[in-house]
């Protein structure tokens, strides 16, 4: 099947109370490992590029690449989609190169802005079929190109949600309720907590809307001891605990954006195998378990964090 936008994909994980994975890509490995782990479970998914995902790898191969996953699986639904996309023009440049959702990330904006740019890429992305995700909210966290220190951070206000999905017509909204990016997500010793009050506060005024979760690795203890082990340096890595992430699956929430655990199982796999390896040098040696790992991690999240594992058609 052709690239899917997420509004068949975001209605049948509403109603059937699991969320779709969104996943990072950033080279042939990584789409690789998504598909061939979504392709054996059976499960809808979203490739999700950022600006910096754009800028390492160019926009035209990272398309390429996607399509040729939908090659490659024919049977699972998959969209491709903009990962924080940091304003119109962008988005007008993915919308245009074969992207069939993307996110305009007004979150740092005054709430009249980020209304404004908002609708202006869904007046854009609606007429040619593409979907968008919009956000209230700061999460905290540092990545190439998202970068909000915790002062900065805030929660979703629940009171302005209606209004915002009203006025700018976005088709899912992303919130913030205690999930950051990167891999420190809480201090050592702190209780790892969602606002799930917020989350329930936002269902209940958008009712059958979805709503997606940035920031929701739960920074899998295992490749963290891994890359320790083999010389990475990554003290008090924390994530979200994966209990909270199922309960947020089977709520309003349809998408869940994943990228510091694929890195995560790519980094240990790259360290483990050239520390025991060190005569290796074929780049398709270390690459095999890297990318082995990242269909781990996938098939992991689809099973016991997403609950979307079978339910492409
Ligand atoms: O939320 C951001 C994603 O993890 C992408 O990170 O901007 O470093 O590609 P990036
Ligand atoms: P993580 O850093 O928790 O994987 O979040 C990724 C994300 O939200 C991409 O938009
Ligand atoms: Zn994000």
């Amino acid at each position: 099947m052709p690239l899917v936008n997420t509004t068949e994909m975001f209605k049948k994980a509403y109603e059937g109370g699991y969320a779709v994975g969104a996943f990072n890509v950033n080279n042939m490995e990584i789409v690789q490992g998504i598909v061939d782990a979504c392709k054996e479970q059976n499960a809808p998914v979203i490739l999700q590029c950022s600006a910096g995902a754009r800028k390492y790898a160019k926009h035209a191969y990272l398309v390429k690449l996607v399509e040729a996953a939908i090659i490659d699986a024919p049977e699972i639904p998959i969209a491709l989609h903009l990962d924080h996309g940091p304003d119109f023009e962008t988005c007008k440049s993915c919308i245009d190169g074969g992207f069939t959702s993307v996110m305009i990330d007004g979150s740092h904006l005054s709430f009249e802005e980020n209304i404004a740019v908002t609708k202006k890429v869904v007046d854009y992305a609606h007429e040619r079929g593409v979907t968008v995700e919009g956000e209230l909210g700061q999460l905290a966290g540092i990545e190439d190109d998202v970068n909000v220190s915790e002062e900065n951070a805030s929660y979703t206000d629940p009171s302005q949600v209606q209004e915002f999905v009203e006025r700018t017509g976005v088709d899912s909204l992303a919130i913030a309720i205690g999930t950051s990016h990167g891999a420190f997500k809480f201090k050592p010793g702190q209780k790892p907590q969602l606002r799930f009050d917020i989350l329930d506060e936002v269902s209940k005024r958008l009712p059958g809307f979805p709503i997606v979760l940035h920031g929701a690795s739960s920074v899998m203890p295992d490749y963290v001891a891994i890359i320790r082990q083999y010389g990475g340096k990554m003290d008090d890595a924390i994530g979200i605990p994966e209990d909270m992430l199922r309960q947020a699956a089977t709520s309003a929430v349809c998408k869940i954006n994943i990228d510091s655990d694929l890195r995560l199982g790519l980094t240990a796999a790259v360290r483990k195998y050239l520390a025991e390896n060190p005569t290796h040098f074929d780049p398709r040696q270390y690459l095999s378990p890297a990318r082995a790992a990242i269909k781990d991690v996938v098939t992991h999240k689809l099973i016991n964090v997403l609950g979307c594992a079978g339910k492409a058609n």
